[in-house]
């Protein structure tokens, strides 16, 4: 049993529990100022105000947290951060004034990351990985998700996988990483049509990454030149018979009925939404799948903004998360992303904290953490700050204290 005490507030989320992340306000941030938690291996034991302390932990150990904010633990939903090489000439040429489908036609984007992946290492993709997982923690992060996708042949699919199970053993359970397999994030030119390369990759490596336990969920980008409507529907069923979680990337490009489809298929998440329409707004509205927003690609990419205030008021639940990828956003901070999102989407404090920690924790099926409540897991962030306003108000600061959150769990 441990305790962390004088914390300058603890933002339990409470009320955003009660309403279940839907159109969260500041009053349901539920601040204990001068606050004190008590917890075990497994859940929180008690929280409120430093003065109240029951007598029977006055005597257990306690971290000391004064000039510290602690709050749910912050989640990346949604990273592709298993990768060779990178792609900073394309984003020179991005500059020059070339978008991102041309510089596909060129054999650039996500294909020229699979060459490099492919002409990769277990070792170089496992290093190359680990080193930027310490850093999205350095940052506050505590759960990410990683995709696999940049390999697209069965066998690459699988080692980045692997890959992802031995970041998962490696950082257990300091960082808890979610892992999603996507062999349908592209199609290599050698495959002569979309069907051919679902039937001869994605399939198999489907059932062998399963046989594996290699992920918990699956994703496909349901886009126009990549994965369409069919060949997507005729995945998801197949998927949704053997069982396996559903996350999906969709309506980035152009409005094809994907967030429909994501709640159709119960997808866990419906993510980037940049071009979704009235009816996919209408369908995540009363949905239990998560809106992820990437807002980090938009400015990266210089296009508009997902529709997310209007998302929030129509009543779906919102998450933000960095997509953090070589290619359409090349930034590993969350919480910097979510301090340049919120005055330009419009969002409030509450929706910017509910998005990276409740809803984000949802969004990967995690709905025991993300409010810090008697019960909860205690996964938590710690940030050097006296109110929660100045962690995104100091944008481009990192005020993040890992070590003392580390010591609090030594
Ligand atoms: O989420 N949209 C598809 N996939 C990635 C892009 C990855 C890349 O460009 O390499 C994304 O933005
Ligand atoms: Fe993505």
């Amino acid at each position: 049993m441990k305790g962390i005490k004088n914390l300058s507030q603890i933002i339990t989320l409470e009320g955003v529990h009660k309403k279940g992340g839907r159109r969260p306000l500041r009053g349901d941030l539920c601040i204990i100022e001068n606050g004190s938690i008590v917890f075990d291996e497994d859940k929180i034991l008690w929280v409120g105000s430093q003065k109240n302390i029951p007598k029977e932990y006055e005597n257990i150990p306690f971290i000391d947290g004064s000039g510290h904010i602690l709050t749910p633990e912050v989640v990346d939903s949604h990273t592709h951060l298993v990768f060779g090489g990178n792609r900073a000439r394309e984003y020179g040429m991005r500059l020059d004034g070339a978008d991102y489908q041309e510089i596909a036609n060129a054999g650039g984007g996500i294909l020229s990351s699979m060459k490099m992946t492919n002409e990769a290492s277990f070792n170089e993709l496992f290093e190359s990985a680990k080193e930027r997982i310490k850093k999205i923690h350095s940052y506050g992060v505590g759960t990410i998700e990683i995709k696999s996708g940049y390999g697209l042949n069965i066998e690459k699919e699988i080692e980045c996988s692997r890959v992802i199970k031995k970041l998962k053993e490696f950082f257990s359970p300091q960082i808890q990483i979610f892992s999603t397999f996507m062999p349908a994030h592209a199609i290599p030119k050698t495959w002569s049509s979309p069907q051919k390369y679902m039937e001869d990759v994605v399939y198999p490596a489907t059932e062998q990454a399963a046989k594996e336990k290699l992920f918990d969920a699956i994703d496909i980008f349901h886009e126009e030149g990549y994965f369409g409507s069919k060949i997507t529907k005729e995945y998801l069923e197949w998927c949704q018979s053997k069982d396996f979680a559903i996350k999906m990337h969709v309506d980035e490009f152009n409005d094809n009925g994907g967030a429909e489809m994501a709640h159709n298929y119960k997808a866990l998440s419906a993510d980037h939404l940049l071009c979704v329409g009235k009816r996919g707004i209408k369908a995540l509205s009363k949905s239990d799948t998560i809106a992820t927003i990437l807002p980090g690609t938009g400015f990266f990419l210089g296009k508009n903004q997902a529709p997310a205030k209007e998302l929030i008021e129509q009543g779906a639940k919102l998450s933000i998360a960095s997509d953090y990828n070589p290619g359409s956003c090349h930034c590993d901070n969350l919480i910097l992303i979510a301090s340049l999102a919120a005055p330009q989407l419009k969002l409030n404090l509450a929706e910017v904290w509910t998005g990276i920690t409740y809803n984000a924790a949802a969004s990967l099926g995690l709905t025991k953490q993300g409010v810090l409540v008697k019960g909860f897991r205690p996964r938590f962030s710690l940030f050097r700050a006296k109110i929660i306003d100045e962690i995104t108000y100091n944008w481009g600061h990192n005020l993040a204290n890992s070590d003392l959150l580390a010591q609090a769990f030594s």
